[in-house]
C-alpha cells in the first residue's frame, strides 16, 4: 500500500484509521484431521461464546483439516446434533489447511498433538509462533488432545463439546486480555 503525504491511502481512507480498524479484528483458525468433528465444534462454540459476550465483531473464526478427506462436507451429523442440543448451529463446510492460512490467521489452534506436528511441518518457521495446541488453555487438563470422536459412540461427541466449551472460555478470556486485544502479534 502506498500513502500520500497527508497520510491517506490510495483508497482514500486515512491510513491510521484503516490500520486501527484492521487491528481490532483477531483472526483465529481451529484445525483437526477431517474438519468435520472437533474443529467445526471449536469454531461454532468459540463464535457462540464471543457473540454471547458481545464480542462477535472482534473475531473472524474458521476451521480446517490437515487432511482433504472430507472437503466440502458439513460437520458430522452426530457433532451437529450434539451442538444443537446446546443451542449451537455448526455451519462449516470442510476444507483443508492452505499455505495462505498461515499468513491470514493470527492464531491457529490444533486440536491434538498430531495436528500440531503436521501444521508445524507445513508452516514456514516464521509462522510457528502462531500455531498452538488448543488444550494449552484447558483449565482442567492443560496440554491434552481433544479426543477424536469419529469412530466412537455419541458420548464422545458430548465429551468433545464439554472440552471445547471450557477451553474456548479460557481462550476467549486470554485473547481479550489487555495484552492481546487488538494485536496481530501473538508472540
Ligand atoms: P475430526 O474427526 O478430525 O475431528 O474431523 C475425524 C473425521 C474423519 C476421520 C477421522 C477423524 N476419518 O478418518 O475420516
Amino acid at each position: 500500500m502506498e500513502y500520500s503525504p497527508d497520510g491517506r491511502s490510495r483508497a482514500g481512507q486515512p491510513a491510521a484509521r484503516r490500520d486501527r480498524i484492521e487491528r481490532m479484528v483477531t483472526r483465529i483458525l481451529f484445525v483437526c484431521l477431517g474438519n468435520i468433528c472437533r474443529s467445526p465444534a471449536a469454531e461454532g462454540v468459540f463464535r457462540h461464546l464471543a457473540e454471547e459476550a458481545g464480542l462477535g465483531h472482534v473475531f473472524v473464526v474458521d476451521s480446517a483439516g490437515t487432511s482433504g478427506w472430507h472437503i466440502g462436507e458439513p460437520a458430522d451429523a452426530r457433532m451437529r446434533e450434539a451442538a444443537a442440543m446446546r443451542g449451537i448451529r455448526l455451519t462449516s463446510r470442510a476444507r483443508q489447511v492452505s499455505q495462505d492460512d498461515f499468513d491470514e490467521y493470527d492464531w491457529i489452534f490444533a486440536m491434538d498433538a498430531t495436528n500440531l506436528r503436521h501444521l508445524r511441518r507445513q508452516a514456514p518457521s516464521d509462522y510457528h509462533h502462531k500455531i498452538r495446541l488448543f488444550r494449552e488453555f484447558d483449565p482442567e487438563e492443560p496440554g491434552a488432545d481433544v479426543p477424536d470422536p469419529y469412530y466412537g459412540g455419541p458420548e464422545g461427541f458430548v465429551e468433545v463439546l464439554d472440552i471445547v466449551t471450557r477451553t474456548s472460555r479460557e481462550l476467549l478470556a486470554f485473547l481479550t486480555s489487555d495484552r492481546h486485544t487488538g494485536t496481530h502479534d501473538p508472540a
